[in-house]
């Protein structure tokens, strides 16, 4: 190699050795007669010294050196001076004394700071995110993904799973998103769907006797992009045979402990994990995906102001809404224009307006100021005390109450929830609150286009006792779904599936397959359903927000080396693109600009 030692391995043990290293310039300073560079490379920084004195030469183009220049430095450890210690630095303790140098490739000005941690626009960091992945944060969190996803891999290997690869030009198989579709230029009119997951394949896998398999699966969904989504990402994805919820539960909280205790022990962690039912979830978060490191649960108080002589929350219940509230801590003191503000939030997240309610001052007493509350006029001091207990309120709380349906209830509330606790600085950083939620519809009423949509995928087993519901009742079917969510981000989703044909095709049917349809979509899968599918499940973990919560950066970017823009680009090669007339005519298409 062109160097005997990485830049940041260098220390007092090294010292008296004759080293050659290679990096990056990462600073240069000049100091009457004496230069020196930070160079860097993956495994650190150490300070480089060029003297006249010891080399004239190596002094001279030391003093060319800009900022990224590639060099080859010969040269030896020696202890910093007292007192010019650095203990900021892995390599602090000691500097190089350069007795050599060879430029291996010299650099223009990059366009931002590689060697400081500002904010740069993060156009300019996808257009040259090879620089961008330079910088110190952006390597760790490439690192780190290296490391969450080798200890993944290690983990279920020392449990008998075998990684299998599935290919990527298939036929749709949906999780819920539009599919990329790639043109056959062999056979004229057709195209591959790249897989939204490998759903279909892992299933076949185990229809094929593999009984333990995983993959760390690169998925593709043409969907609206957010700061969890990306049109292509990748899944831990598993599954086994001869298996029931508990024993994937079990392997994913076993998983995550252990990974995280091994990579990230900074971190806390609760276990065992909590298992929540999604109805609960749903009514005490307001969503499916809660965060739980803090309180601020939602509760219903429609029997508690049924009574009431106030025209919202009245005519909300008579429509068969409800009105439900939740209690922010010390608010009570909330100017007017504090409180406008939050209404007008409220209403952004789709509220029609906000009933307010201060607490008073004394513990126990739940008097409220009626000049600072318009409800408060309307409610009698019982219904007032029969609100601030369901709310459990203490003195100097601010109780807020949204009227609506139950959906638009929980929505707003659930956001506000999250918000004010962000506001109020009751989220611990430091914990990774993980959460399996349970019992989930199987089916999801889909009100504009009329029908029944599954709520995690079609091949998900319903609970067998509840099967003889499929005819009768579909919305009180249970799944056998469950999802893995942590601090409010939903982790993974799985599910026991289906393995006979005869319930497939019931599913089917009741999603409005027709049987022509169902044969042409999912015949391969029937079919394997035929020659002795065992019972079997599985999971899939995404592992770009994992690695996101452990990095504790706020978007999946930020742990992808090369993510695509918000709008589906990728700035650094360009993607999408045109193709040329003959790669069109190859491919038998023909663009029509009018649709
Ligand atoms: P699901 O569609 O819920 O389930 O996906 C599983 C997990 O994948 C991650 N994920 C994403 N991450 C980044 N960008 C996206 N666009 C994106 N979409 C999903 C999430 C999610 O929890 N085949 C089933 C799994 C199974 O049943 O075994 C599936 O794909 O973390």
């Amino acid at each position: 190699m062109l160097k005997t030692h990485s830049c940041g391995e260098l220390s007092l043990q090294t010292i008296g050795q004759k080293v050659t290293i290679a990096g990056w310039v990462h600073r240069r300073r000049d100091h009457g007669g004496l230069i020196f560079i930070d160079l860097r490379d993956r495994e650190g920084i150490v300070q480089v010294v060029f003297n006249p004195e010891v080399s004239k030469p190596a002094y001279q183009i030391a003093d060319s050196l800009r900022n990224e220049y590639v060099v080859q430095v010969e040269g030896k450890v020696a202890p910093r001076p007292p007192g010019t210690e650095n203990p900021t630095l892995a390599t602090g303790e000691i500097e190089f004394i350069a007795s050599a140098i060879r430029v291996l490739n010299t650099s223009k000005t990059p366009p931002f700071y590689i060697n400081r941690d500002v904010e740069v626009d993060e156009n300019l960091r996808l257009r040259y995110r090879y620089l961008d992945l330079r910088r110190q944060r952006m390597q760790e969190n490439i690192i780190l993904r290296y490391r969450v996803i080798k200890f993944m891999r290690d983990f279920l290997d020392k449990r008998g799973f075998i990684e299998i690869e599935t290919p990527i030009l298939i036929k749709s198989t949906p999780e819920g998103a539009r599919d990329f579709l790639v043109p056959s230029r062999l056979q004229k009119g057709k195209f591959y769907a790249l897989p939204q997951s490998p759903q279909q394949l892992k299933q076949l896998l185990m229809a094929a006797g593999f009984e333990k398999y995983f993959q760390i699966a690169r998925c593709f969904r043409d969907e609206d992009l957010r700061a969890d989504r990306q049109p292509e990402f990748t899944q831990l994805d598993i599954e086994m045979s001869f298996v029931d919820e508990e024993d994937i539960l079990n392997l994913i909280e076993e998983l995550f402990t252990s990974l995280v205790k091994t990579i990230k022990p900074s971190f806390d962690i609760i276990t065992p994990f909590p298992h929540l039912s999604y109805e609960d979830t749903m009514s005490r978060y307001g969503v499916d995906k809660p965060d739980i490191r803090f309180g601020l649960e939602l509760r219903d108080v429609s029997d508690v102001v049924a009574q009431a002589d106030f025209d919202i929350f009245r005519r909300t219940l008579h429509n068969g809404g409800r009105v439900k509230g939740i209690s922010l801590p010390g608010c009570a003191s909330y100017s007017r224009h504090q409180i406008i503000e939050l209404t007008e939030l409220a209403k952004y997240y789709g509220a029609k307006g906000l009933v307010t309610l201060p607490i008073g001052n004394q513990s126990g007493d739940a008097s409220v100021d009626t000049s600072r509350s318009v409800a408060a006029k309307f409610l009698t001091p019982g219904q007032i005390q029969g609100i601030a207990s369901r709310l459990q309120a203490e003195s100097r709380d601010l109780l807020l109450m949204v009227a609506d349906k139950e959906a638009v209830v929980d929505r707003v509330l659930g956001q506000l929830r999250v918000e004010m606790a962000k506001r109020l600085g009751l989220i611990d950083s430091n914990l990774l609150a993980f959460v399996f939620i349970v019992d989930f519809p199987l089916l999801d009423w889909n009100e504009e286009e009329s029908r029944w949509d599954p709520m995690h995928h079609p091949f998900t087993a319903p609970r067998e006792e509840d099967v003889p519901l499929l005819d009768t009742t579909p919305e009180k079917v249970r799944a056998r779904h469950y999802d893995v969510v942590c601090n409010g981000c939903e982790l993974s989703s799985g599910s026991i599936r289906i393995h006979t044909r005869e319930l497939q095709e019931r599913i089917f049917q009741l999603l409005g397959y027709s049987p022509t349809e169902t044969e042409q979509r999912f015949g391969q899968l029937l079919e394997a359903f035929d020659y002795g599918t065992p019972p079997h499940g599985g999971i899939a973990p995404g592992i770009d927000r994992l690695v996101m919560l452990l990095a504790g950066e706020q978007t999946i970017r930020e742990v992808i080396p090369f993510p695509k823009t918000q709008s589906g680009a990728d700035l650094l090669f360009g993607a999408p693109d045109e193709i040329s007339a003959e790669q069109l005519r190859e491919l038998h298409l023909s663009l029509q600009d009018d649709l």
